[in-house]
């Protein structure tokens, strides 16, 4: 088959429309469920997945009769789709003591969002198979050409259409040999067929009650509920031979057998227990229900039928590993809500006392001044004799880098490079096996650091991952690294994210160079300041009613604003210019103080807003310097300073925003607060939903 289609086509990168969000599913057994619970607990199940941004939404689930799937989609919001539902004449009251139903978010980067193209997508009027999908299949100009010429008929624009669709045709084809393939098996027949990524739930009229879910590039994983203790604490992976496979398949055709290497859930007894499943692409999704979930990895199958969930291999490699290990997850459903704060953001803003001194528990030893990274410590050595660092991440996570270069250049006396992603991978950037490069990510899904991560680790590079979502892509792709603890952010705009991997750059830079003596004292210094810094970013919320005001009042309704810095500020000025642009809508742009003179003076009047950061350190003077450039062309710059300081007085100056001082590479930690707070009320003034600004999206898994 897969010949058969190579043969006739040759793969190509095509133009499509491209789906990716979120993915949830639910199957029970043994569990008496109306349908109307059922589609409860699949619409909760994506309004979990809400803050991640999308467009559209849409649930498949059994019809009456099982010989059909009912799809309903609606573009908007998951509320929207809870509406279509309810207008529906379902009979909610109907039981399934086991059932599959299936559920979508969708952000499309390409085209417009419109029903046909929501998933679920089928592969043919009467649902025989019914698919949901994360990521990009990028042979999918070539199997559409394919199944078309074999008579199907195509519904929408997406890629995703073709999976359903080739489930038909695999499924038919085999049927026309002889053969009933088991649905883990069809779906291995499938992926073979496949190329690109994908995070996949499939469900089908031919096994009602089963799913299959699979992943490449894109995550999944699956919850697991039952009433008595789980007994189990990994699922293995079920893996044969091409003997035993092609004997598999002989036998089931003959009998329609299951495999025998099963992980049922099975009740003292013996007998199957009730039970039920979760599938999903973000935990957040599952904790309502269950702590307890399996991580799947690359190329694996999930098969779950009859209360058991089976891990099957799409391909055999050396390193595969026999184990699923059932983790527990840690996550409370309260950290991701959003208590008394009207919007997550906010809730994150002010989360950062804690988030800050969460990145350092355990980590540092303030009394004797010594930092210990767990995930780092046996990498030190081959770290400290690499050639270059390079410091690869996007947006904020790219901006926490700027921030630490300086402080990293000092302490470890390595060149360090800091790169976007997608212009790494444009530039082809060369990359050698004595580099170390550092990827920084709040998701860890973010698909152009993924790609740049595969690039580096493809030519022999050590990676190092600095990652909040623990189980991510990229935490566990790299060879090592630091998570940075900050718990859940659910805020499309990074806030906690930012200090915290701050923290965590200078952490590793600490202790890159922990055995110098000579850096002893700026050591110490660094990690005493580091103590503080919690304490300090609660002395800095305090500002909020005064930022408020100036939001209220001068920068209200304002076209545009310069936020200038130099040095360590300069990444604080580019933070704060993307935070106040991607929630409040409003151009600003961060730049370089000792830029000014060379271009940007020309728009500096007495109207247009500036923001100047003059805080203490040794470029101080540089700043006033550009400061005083600014006044003498009528500008009244808001100028941030440290507490007490002489330029609060200073008649030309508009307004000042004082915070604690702390050691010169720490300051940029106290002093974007306040960009966030001003970007919150700017967007809060206008009426914007802070948590999903327009054309967003929390996790970009897309290129
Ligand atoms: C770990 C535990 C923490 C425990 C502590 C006790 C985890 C996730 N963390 O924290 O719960 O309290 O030990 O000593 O179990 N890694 C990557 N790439 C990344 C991030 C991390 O490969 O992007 C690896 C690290 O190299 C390490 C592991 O993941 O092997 C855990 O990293 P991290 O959580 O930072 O380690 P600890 O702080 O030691
Ligand atoms: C801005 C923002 C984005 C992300 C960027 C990278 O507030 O959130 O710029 O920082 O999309 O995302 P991660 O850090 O998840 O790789």
């Amino acid at each position: 088959m897969a010949a058969d289609i190579c043969e006739r086509f040759h793969f190509a990168l095509c133009g499509m429309y491209y789906d990716a969000i979120g993915i949830f599913g639910y199957v029970n057994f043994l569990v008496d469920k109306t349908r109307g619970e059922i589609i409860t607990t699949l619409l909760d199940g994506l309004q979990r997945l809400e803050y991640r941004g999308y467009d559209s939404a849409g649930i498949a689930i059994d019809d009456d009769s099982r010989n059909s799937t009912m799809i309903i989609r609606e573009v908007g919001k998951v509320n929207g789709l809870r509406e279509k539902v309810a207008a529906t004449d379902l009979d909610s009251s109907v039981v399934f003591d086991n059932h599959c139903g299936i559920a979508h978010t969708r952000w499309a980067t390409h085209g417009s969002p419109k029903v046909e193209n929501c998933h679920p997508q089928r592969s043919d009027p009467s649902g025989e198979f019914v698919v949901i999908h994360n990521g990009i299949i990028t042979n999918f100009q070539a199997l559409k050409t394919l199944l078309t010429s074999k008579g199907f008929q195509f519904e929408s624009e997406t890629d995703t259409e073709c999976i359903a669709k080739l489930f038909k045709h695999v499924y038919d084809t085999n049927l026309k040999a002889g053969i009933t393939l088991d649905f883990n098996e069809l779906t291995k027949q499938v992926l073979f067929e496949l190329e690109g990524t994908y995070g996949l739930l499939v469900k089908s009229t031919h096994f009602p009650g089963e799913v299959c879910g699979t992943r490449k590039g894109s995550p999944l994983l699956v919850g697991v509920k039952t009433e008595k203790k789980l007994k189990v604490d990994f699922v293995d992976v079920e893996f044969f031979t091409e003997q035993q496979t092609n004997e598999l398949l002989m036998a089931t055709a003959q009998d329609n057998l299951r495999t025998s290497q099963s992980r049922a859930f099975l009740a003292d007894d013996g007998i199957p227990m009730p039970v039920e499943f979760f599938l999903s692409s973000d935990p957040a999704s599952v904790i309502q229900h269950t702590k307890k979930v399996l991580f799947l990895e690359d190329d694996d199958i999930a098969h779950i039928y009859d209360g058991e969930l089976h891990i099957h291999r799409a391909k055999k490699s050396a390193e595969d590993t026999t184990v699923r290990p059932i983790q527990t997850l840690e996550m409370e459903l309260n950290e991701i809500m959003k208590g008394p704060y009207k919007h997550f953001m906010q809730k994150e803003i002010f989360e950062q006392p804690d988030s800050t001194f969460n990145t350092m528990r355990g980590r540092l030893d303030f009394e004797n001044n010594i930092v210990t990274l767990g995930g780092l410590r046996s990498f030190l050595p081959t770290i400290r004799r690499c050639r270059r660092i390079l410091m690869i991440a996007c947006g904020t996570s790219y901006h926490s880098c700027l921030a630490t270069r300086s402080i990293f250049e000092e302490l470890t006396e390595i060149p360090v490079t800091v790169d976007l992603a997608s212009d790494f991978l444009d530039r082809k950037s060369p990359v050698f096996r004595d580099d170390t490069c550092v990827f920084v990510s709040q998701s860890g899904e973010t698909a152009d650091s993924i790609l740049a991560l595969q690039y580096c680790l493809e030519r022999g590079a050590l990676t190092v991952g600095i990652v909040n979502s623990v189980g991510s892509s990229m935490s566990r792709q790299t060879h090592c690294g630091v998570h940075i603890n900050a718990g859940p952010e659910i805020g499309v705009a990074s806030t906690k994210a930012y200090t915290s991997q701050f923290i965590a750059l200078v952490m590793v830079a600490l202790s890159l160079s922990n055995d110098s003596i000579s850096k002893a004292r700026r050591h110490a210094e660094i990690i005493q300041g580091l103590q503080k810094i919690p304490e300090q970013i609660k002395t800095v919320l305090k500002l909020e009613d005064k930022i408020k005001d100036l939001c209220n009042t001068t920068l209200n309704n304002q076209k545009s604003l310069l936020l200038l810095g130099r040095g360590y500020q300069f990444a604080t000025a580019l933070e704060g210019a993307l935070k106040i642009k991607e929630i409040s809508y409003m151009h600003s742009e961060g730049v370089l103080a000792g830029e000014l003179k060379h271009g940007v003076l020309a728009l500096v009047d007495d109207k247009l807003p500036i923001i100047a950061f003059a805080t203490r350190d040794s470029l101080f003077p540089k700043t006033m310097s550009a400061i005083e450039q600014v006044t003498a062309r009528d500008g009244r710059p808001i100028v941030i300073c440290n507490e007490g300081d002489a330029i609060a007085k200073n008649e030309k100056v508009f307004a000042t925003l004082e915070v604690p001082e702390t050691v010169d590479c720490l300051q940029g930690l106290l002093n974007v607060i306040p960009l966030q707070l001003m970007s919150y009320w700017l967007a809060e003034n206008k009426g914007i939903d802070v948590d999903f600004p327009r054309n967003l999206a929390k996790s970009v898994t897309v290129e």
